[in-house]
């Protein structure tokens, strides 16, 4: 048997054949396994040598199933190295890859150019109280501009912010009497508001710059060079006179339209100049609230939406695409 076992192994072809053979041999059915079966018939001096010998015999058998097998294995593997071609100049495969929410980008970028001109960047709470909001934004509980920015409520006091104008008092009444106050504060804000043009939740960033002798000329500058650096080194800006309860005098900023030149387009609807920012010098009341003396500093302030930034830089026409995540806009960026 175990003659005729080797001879088999020996000509087997492949792994099936040889994982067969197997089984004929040492499978629970198999004939060496019926020999070592049988031994019950023997007489006690017969069965510790025909124990022995079935051990050797199987030993052999299994030694020599193993050798076939990892001859066979090899020689498999030179058969595929032999034919198979690997083109290492195909492209590779790509993998998909996600990539930062615009909003994020536009944010990282107006923060990169105001952290360059000395800014720092300062966040506060989503959940603000009405002092920081209103009161200390000079806007009183009776004063109409509040109508301009209903909100979510908690209490009669506490609110989702409609602005991140509370963070210019924040800053000023923990920095008191420091100088300067110089940050920027990007967060999210909330209004009761919704259509095309505007999302209940959205984006700004604040600036606020207090010290001695700020003017109206550093707010300018300051405005431009942004302008400039975000919309391209050609960008003229216009101050219009306008009101906020937290600046005097206040002003609306727009730039020339970047994709007419100032020739008129659809995007600055004919006038040359599109809307990109509120500003205005800190009111003196808001300084005073916040602990500093109007008489001895000045300021200036802005705030502006990301969204707002963001659509017209990227020609988007409606702000819900930027918050529907649906990845064939959002892989756009
Ligand atoms: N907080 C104003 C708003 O949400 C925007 C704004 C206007 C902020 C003028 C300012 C500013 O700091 O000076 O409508």
């Amino acid at each position: 048997m175990e003659q005729e076992a080797l001879a088999a192994i020996e000509a087997c072809r492949n792994r099936e054949e040889l994982l067969a053979l197997r089984v004929t041999y040492l499978g629970k059915k198999g004939s060496l396994t019926a020999v070592s079966r049988g031994m019950g018939s023997l007489s006690p001096e017969e069965r510790p040598v025909m124990g022995q010998l079935v051990n050797i015999v199987k030993d052999k058998m299994e030694a020599a199933f193993a050798t076939k097998l990892s001859r066979l294995d090899a020689a498999l593997l030179q058969a595929r190295l032999a034919e198979e071609k690997i083109d290492i100049t195909l492209p590779g495969k790509v993998f998909p890859s996600g990539s930062r929410h615009i909003i994020t980008q536009v944010r990282e970028e107006i923060e990169d150019i105001f952290l360059g001109l000395g800014y720092v960047i300062a966040e506060g709470p989503q959940v603000e109280l009405d002092k920081y909001n209103f009161e200390a934004m000079n806007m009183p509980s009776d004063h109409p501009a509040r109508a301009m920015q209903d909100s979510f409520y908690f209490s009669d006091s506490v609110l989702l912010r409609t602005h991140t104008s509370p963070m210019q008092a924040r800053t000023m009444e923990k920095m008191a009497p420091q100088l300067p106050v110089k940050i920027i504060c990007p967060g999210v804000v909330y209004r009761r508001d919704e259509d095309a043009t505007h999302s209940p939740m959205f984006h700004q960033i604040e600036l606020l710059l207090v010290d001695k002798e700020v003017t109206m000329a550093d707010l300018k500058g300051t405005i431009l060079s942004f302008v400039r650096a975000m919309f391209g080194r050609e960008r003229e800006i216009r101050l219009r006179p306008s009101y906020f309860p937290f600046t005097e005098p206040s002003a609306e900023v727009d730039i020339s339209c970047f994709v007419c030149e100032g020739k008129g387009c659809s995007l600055c609807k004919n006038t040359g100049w599109i809307e990109i920012l509120g500003s205005g010098m800190v009111h003196p009341q808001v300084l005073k609230y916040c602990g500093y003396d109007p008489a001895e500093v000045s300021g200036f302030a802005a705030g502006m939406g990301l969204e707002r930034i963001s659509m017209l830089k990227y020609g988007i026409k409606d702000i819900r695409l930027l918050f529907d995540n649906d990845v064939r806009f959002l892989a756009q960026f």
